[in-house]
Parts: C-alpha cells; sequence; structure tokens
C-alpha cells in the first residue's frame, strides 16, 4: 500500500430496507486500498445487497458510501470505476470471448488500437488466451468463470467486486481457482471485495473480513482475530468446521463449572460470578484420564480424523481426533477441556470475556 494507492471503501451507517423487511442494518465498514475484503455470512444475511450498495445497482435508504473520500451513495454506477463479477458469470452468449471481454471497453469508448492489445493481456492473465475465438456455449464452466474474470480486470478498475465467483465450479477447481484469484488480485494491486458463505474461501483468500448475520456485521478482522477470539457467541457458532462446541457453564473466581464438573482457569476473568457459555473447537478437546466423562455415541470417520460425537450429561459434544484411538460406539470417554484453549462468554449478552 502506498499514499496513492485507490480504492479506500467506506461505509457508514448503511440501511437497506425491501418494504418492511430491513436487510441491512447500520452497516459500517472502512475497506482499504489494495486490501482482500471478503463479506462472509449465511445466506439471506445481506452480503449481496451491501456488494449491489458499492457497485451502485442499488440505493441505500440511510447512510453514505465514499470511495476515496469521495461520497458515491448515490453515483450511477458508470462513474464508480469498479468491476463486478456474478455468480452466473453473466457473458453475452452470442459473442466470442474475445468480443466479451472487449465489451467494457467498447463501451468506454476506448481507441480500437488499443483494445486489441488490452483483450489479449487480460485473458493471458486468466490464461484463456487460446479461447478467443470461441463462444461461452463452447466452454466449461471453469473457463467460462475465467472469461468473466478477464471481463472484470480488462479495464483495470480500482475495485474489483466479486459475488460467489466459484460457486458453480466443482470442488477441484474451485481449489485451484481460489489460488489464482489472489495471485490475480495481488499482482493487479485492485481493492478486491468478496461475498462467499462459504468460510474456507473467506479464510485462505481474505486479508481482513466482516461477518455477517441477519442483515448486520458482528465482527470485522482477519481471518486469525475471527477465528481466535470470536466476539460474540453468534460468531463463534457460525466459524469453524464444525464449529465451536458452545455449553452452559457457571464461573466463579477461576473456576468454571460445565455439567458438574469443575475447570480452573490459569486466572479470573474480570467478571462477577454468573452464567457463560464455554467454547471450545473440536479439535482442542483431548482424551485424558483426568476429563470429564462422556458417551459416545456416534463416529465419523472423515479420513484424516474422526469426529466422536459425545454426550456430557444432555449436552453433544464433538471432538476432532487425528491421532489413533480405541473407541466403539457406547463407550465411555475421558474429554479433557484444556483451560488454554477454553473461549468463555457472557451468557446473557453474548459477548466475549477476555481472559488475559
Ligand atoms: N429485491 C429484493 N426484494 C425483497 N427482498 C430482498 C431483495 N433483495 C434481497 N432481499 C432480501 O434481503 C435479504 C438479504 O439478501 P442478500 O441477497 O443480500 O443475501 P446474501 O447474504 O447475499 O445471501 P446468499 O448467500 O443466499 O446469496 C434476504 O432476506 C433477501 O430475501
Ligand atoms: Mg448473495
Amino acid at each position: 500500500m502506498n499514499a496513492q494507492a485507490k480504492g479506500r471503501v467506506v461505509l457508514k451507517g448503511i440501511r437497506k430496507t425491501f418494504g418492511s423487511f430491513v436487510a441491512l442494518d447500520d452497516i459500517d465498514l472502512e475497506i482499504e486500498p489494495e486490501e482482500f475484503f471478503a463479506l462472509l455470512g449465511p445466506s439471506g444475511s445481506g452480503k449481496t445487497t451491501t456488494l449491489r450498495m458499492i457497485a451502485g445497482l442499488d440505493t441505500p435508504d440511510a447512510g453514505v458510501l465514499e470511495v476515496d473520500g469521495v461520497d458515491m451513495t448515490f453515483a450511477p454506477p458508470g462513474e464508480r470505476d469498479i468491476a463486478m463479477v456474478f455468480q452466473n458469470y453473466a457473458l453475452y452468449p452470442h459473442m466470442t470471448v474475445r468480443d466479451n471481454i472487449a465489451f467494457p471497453l467498447k463501451m468506454d469508448r476506448v481507441e480500437k488500437s488499443r483494445i486489441q492489445p488490452q483483450v489479449v493481456q487480460a485473458a493471458e492473465r486468466v490464461r484463456i488466451e487460446h479461447l478467443l475465438h470461441r463462444r461461452p456455449g463452447q466452454l466449461s464452466g471453469g473457463q467460462q468463470q475465467r472469461v468473466a474474470l478477464a471481463r472484470a480486470i480488462v479495464r483495470q478498475p480500482k475495485l474489483f467486486l466479486l459475488d460467489e465467483p466459484l460457486s458453480n465450479l466443482d470442488a477441484q477447481l474451485r481449489l485451484e481457482t481460489r489460488v489464482e484469484l489472489k495471485q490475480l488480485q495481488r499482482n493487479l494491486n485492485v481493492t478486491a471485495i468478496y461475498v462467499t458463505h462459504d468460510q474456507e474461501e473467506a479464510m485462505t483468500l481474505a486479508d481482513r473480513m466482516a461477518v455477517f448475520l441477519d442483515g448486520r456485521i458482528m465482527q470485522v478482522g482477519t481471518p486469525d482475530e475471527i477465528f481466535n477470539r470470536p466476539q460474540t457467541i453468534s460468531v463463534a457458532a457460525f466459524i469453524g468446521s464444525p464449529p465451536m462446541n458452545l455449553l452452559p457453564a457457571t464461573l466463579d473466581g477461576r473456576s468454571v463449572t460445565l455439567e458438574g464438573h469443575s475447570i480452573e482457569l490459569r486466572s479470573a476473568p474480570p467478571c462477577p460470578p454468573g452464567r457463560v457459555t464455554v467454547g471450545v473447537r473440536p479439535s482442542h478437546l483431548r482424551v485424558d484420564t483426568g476429563g470429564i466423562p462422556a458417551r459416545l455415541y456416534l463416529t465419523e470417520n472423515l479420513g484424516e480424523s474422526r469426529l466422536l460425537n459425545l454426550l456430557i450429561g444432555e449436552k453433544l459434544i464433538k471432538m476432532r481426533l487425528t491421532e489413533p484411538g480405541d473407541f466403539a460406539d457406547g463407550d465411555t470417554v475421558p474429554v479433557l477441556f484444556d483451560a488454554e484453549s477454553i473461549h468463555l462468554f457472557d451468557a446473557e449478552s453474548g459477548l466475549r470475556i477476555d481472559n488475559d
């Protein structure tokens, strides 16, 4: 990033309603130039609506959108210097790949002699230069997706908006294209805003991300911050595959009591005794003779690991096991909650209790 870097996007108090339905409520975001920023959230949480607002395809009911310090809230899309890639690519079926990629340049009335070199360069960047003469119907899904990318980057916009661009690809191609997309964004030095409901995609691609739930932003941070320090129970319950185990407990000084068993923390969290929710990732649980007895009721074999579904009292928890271990469904397994790796949340407010 440098002082002249372009593509800083700021949203302040953005609100969007459809009839009486509030799709976005008080959205604040600051996206830095050249950042790869992901909007992550479940279906219907408001990601596409936010992106359409930034693209100018929709306008908010309240709030301000600024790009590089200029108020763009009501600017028409053509004035925003953005390119958008949609989930369904939206290529023109009757045009060749060459003409599809050239289209934005023609709309911009770029001089004819400059169009072809730019088209070839964009095609080379996404490795489809050998397909320029074909029509979209003669391409695979992955190739069509590259054409959509080439068409988006050919104008060298300062903002690159992507709405689930990989979701039509098969699992293998999605993984490959993910890496290429990140490389492409780095080489282009543009700001990318990337919508996905796939947390692995968000975690691997994004420099930072915003977690959306029900039209609100629950947390903004780096993938590490979001994964390692979820600020609310709702984020904790969404991130991770499977997500954290969340169990009701009581806290008193350094002691957390969970289904009648107590766990000693290293130090007392800065809060009064009371009801809390304990969070622990499946991979942070261990089998240890000092652990809490749990009944194994189902083992899921995932190849590289096993997921043990266990019952502590009435509560179901999941433990990821990478080491061998001879457990049969129905066995009682001692499960150790490592005090170092548990997360605490206030049971009333749902907010994280920081303890360090
Ligand atoms: N034009 C519209 N009219 C009415 N409701 C709408 C309209 N567009 C979106 N919504 C509603 O707003 C909410 C947010 O929609 P949005 O498309 O932003 O979700 P999303 O997070 O992109 O979800 P997905 O992952 O399924 O694409 C949804 O409940 C949706 O039904
Ligand atoms: Mg969407």
